[in-house]
């Protein structure tokens, strides 16, 4: 089934849902490494940057997607295992992540815009990332700072939504983690 229904994920919000795990999940570990590990101005720092950029923005439209995909159907139920209030927190912990999956790239492309040190971030070594801001050295140092401290938020947020999956699975042994399993039965 592509379309979600009342008790399952359809197979496009599943496979939007994985796709945009691995490339996050990824590019947290290689932004933290290249920001913070890699030899500042080396080589590998750069094409690493470049990667970070890439794949980043391929999250924005896979998010763009996800949304337009989420709006045109109904929305599995909550699960009645769980309590009314981790229900809810639930609701708000999604809308929250998908706020974060478009801000936190934004806030990454505008950083790169606002660089006054003029090199071309080339996505995927193909197309050019237009500049959305101009360069400006205090608006870059602002944007480095928001992204950071905004993809922290995410990692934390990511953390504690794999831990009530695992809750959900384990604990209540309801149907919530399996619903989003492409492989499994109904
Ligand atoms: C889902 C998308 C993204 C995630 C989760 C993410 C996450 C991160 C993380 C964890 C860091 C390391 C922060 C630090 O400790 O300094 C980082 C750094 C960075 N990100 Fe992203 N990022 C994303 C998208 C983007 C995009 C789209 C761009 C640009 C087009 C970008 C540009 C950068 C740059 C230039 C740095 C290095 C900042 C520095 O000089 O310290 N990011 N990102
Ligand atoms: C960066 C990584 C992740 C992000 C950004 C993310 C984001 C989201 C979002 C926004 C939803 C709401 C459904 C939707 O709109 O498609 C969702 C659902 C879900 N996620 Fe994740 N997710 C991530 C990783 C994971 C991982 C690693 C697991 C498993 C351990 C997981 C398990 C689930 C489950 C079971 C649901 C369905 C919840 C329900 O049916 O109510 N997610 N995820």
């Amino acid at each position: 089934m592509l379309r979600n229904e009342m008790d399952r994920w359809g197979l496009v919000s599943q496979g939007l849902h994985w796709l945009t795990a691995v490339i996050v999940i990824g590019m947290f570990g290689v932004g933290l490494y290249m920001a913070e590990v890699a030899e500042p101005f080396s080589s590998l720092q750069f094409s690493l940057f470049q990667w970070h950029k890439s794949f980043g923005v391929t999250v924005i439209a896979l998010s763009l997607l996800r949304l337009g995909w989420l709006i045109t159907g109904p929305r599995p139920a909550d699960s009645n295992m769980a309590k009314a209030w981790e229900n809810k927190a639930a609701r708000l912990a999604h809308i929250a992540l998908h706020v974060l999956l478009l801000v936190v790239p934004l806030t990454g492309w505008i950083m790169t815009s606002a660089s006054t040190l003029g090199l071309k971030s080339m996505i995927f070594g193909v197309w050019e990332l237009p500049q959305i801001v101009s360069p400006d050295k205090a608006l870059h140092e602002t944007f480095e700072e928001v992204h950071e401290s905004l993809a922290w938020t995410f990692i934390g947020l990511v953390a504690l939504h794999i831990g009530a999956a695992l809750k959900h699975h384990f604990i209540y042994r309801d149907n919530v983690l399996i619903r989003m399993l492409p492989w499994s039965k109904r």
